[in-house]
Formats: structure tokens, C-alpha cells, sequence
């Protein structure tokens, strides 16, 4: 049973969906979450975490310079030791100590196909290409900005997409079912 920490920054709709399924669904008894953590106390997610009864930790980013973030970041971390650390919308860059004390264990999903996008607004950039339609990658971190051993990559058709905000509706439907099968999938492996 792998025990896993989810990382946050805002609203927290992966998060929600990867609870789910530990709890009632594909990851039901291959995974345990310890924490939900965010570098922003006004998350939303936090709240959902909660609902949940999964424990919450806060480390605020804001305000701080970036050694002292990630130094305490990389404390608690390191003491908490999670066999897998779980991004999702967590919207800062994670420290190279971090990357190498957790070396293949850290895993993002990324709403774009991160061999044609990396960085943020995934789905704008698709939008604003006309693209008929766009991936969702899920990955290991490296040093690199979204440069990780790719773990999955899903089509999403947005052809008759008209808005942002449909794009971005039919992005996330996807995401919500996707990161699951990509941790199950590694999960079960490592059994
Ligand atoms: C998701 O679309 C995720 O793929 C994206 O942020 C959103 C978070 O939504 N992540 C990135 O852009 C990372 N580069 P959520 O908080 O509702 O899960």
C-alpha cells in the first residue's frame, strides 16, 4: 500500500477525483492518502481534503523568499517521507533537492501535451491554436520545466469546443479519470 501526499494549490478537482477512487474506487486498497498539502492557505481543495477527513498542511509560499519555501517545504517532506508525492494544480516549480530526495516519485499531470507545451494555460494554448484537439500528459518530475518520463498521455477532442471554458470542461472530465489509471497503473507495478 503506497501512502501518497497530494499537493495543491487551488481548486483541488483532481484532488477530489483521485480521493474518490482511493476511497470507493481504482485505487481503493493500492494507495493511502496521508495529507493534502498547499502553499496557499485559501485553497479550496483544502476544504474538500477536509470533508474527506484527510489531514491538511499548509505551508504558505506567499510572502516568503523562495530558499526559505523550499527549505521548509523540503523539511517537512523529508520527516513526512510519502512514498509518492501526487501534483495537482500545484502551481509552483518544485526545488531540485525535493526532485532528487524523491527521485521517480513525484508525479504532475499537465493539460496539454507536455512534448508541445510545457508551463502554464495548458488549455488556453489550445484554444487560442484552433487545435481540433489536445492531450493530457501525466509524468514524473525532473529538473526541467514539464520535461519528465511521460507515464501517460490521453487525447482529448475539442473540436466543437466553442469557448475557454468548454475546452477547459472537457479537459478536466478527462483528467478526473485519467490521473487515476496512470497511479494505478504504477501503483500496481510496484506491488
Ligand atoms: C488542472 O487542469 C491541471 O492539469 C493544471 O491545473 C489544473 C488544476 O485544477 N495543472 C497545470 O497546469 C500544471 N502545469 P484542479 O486544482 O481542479 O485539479
Amino acid at each position: 500500500m503506497e501512502r501518497i501526499l497530494i499537493m495543491i494549490s487551488g481548486r483541488g478537482s483532481n484532488m477530489k477525483a483521485i480521493i474518490k477512487n482511493v476511497k470507493d474506487g481504482i485505487l481503493k486498497g493500492l494507495c493511502e492518502v496521508m495529507v493534502v498539502f498547499s502553499n496557499k492557505k485559501d485553497a479550496a481543495g483544502l476544504e474538500i481534503a477536509e470533508s474527506f477527513g484527510i489531514e491538511t498542511k499548509i505551508i504558505g509560499s506567499k510572502g516568503k523568499k523562495r530558499s526559505t519555501y523550499n527549505k521548509l517545504l523540503f523539511d517537512y517532506l523529508d520527516k513526512l517521507n510519502p512514498d509518492y508525492i501526487i501534483l495537482a494544480g500545484y502551481m509552483k516549480i518544485v526545488s531540485s533537492d525535493v526532485i532528487q530526495r524523491f527521485r521517480n516519485r513525484i508525479i504532475n499531470i499537465h493539460p496539454a501535451d507536455t512534448a508541445l507545451h510545457q508551463g502554464l494555460h495548458g488549455y488556453e494554448w489550445a484554444f487560442e491554436n484552433k487545435m481540433e484537439s489536445t492531450k493530457i500528459t501525466v509524468h514524473f518530475v525532473d529538473e526541467g520545466l514539464d520535461t519528465g518520463n511521460v507515464i501517460g498521455k490521453r487525447d482529448v477532442d475539442i473540436s466543437d469546443c466553442k469557448t475557454l471554458d468548454e475546452v477547459e470542461q472537457r479537459g478536466l472530465k478527462v483528467e478526473h479519470q485519467f490521473y487515476s489509471e496512470c497511479l494505478q497503473k504504477i501503483f500496481s507495478e510496484n506491488i
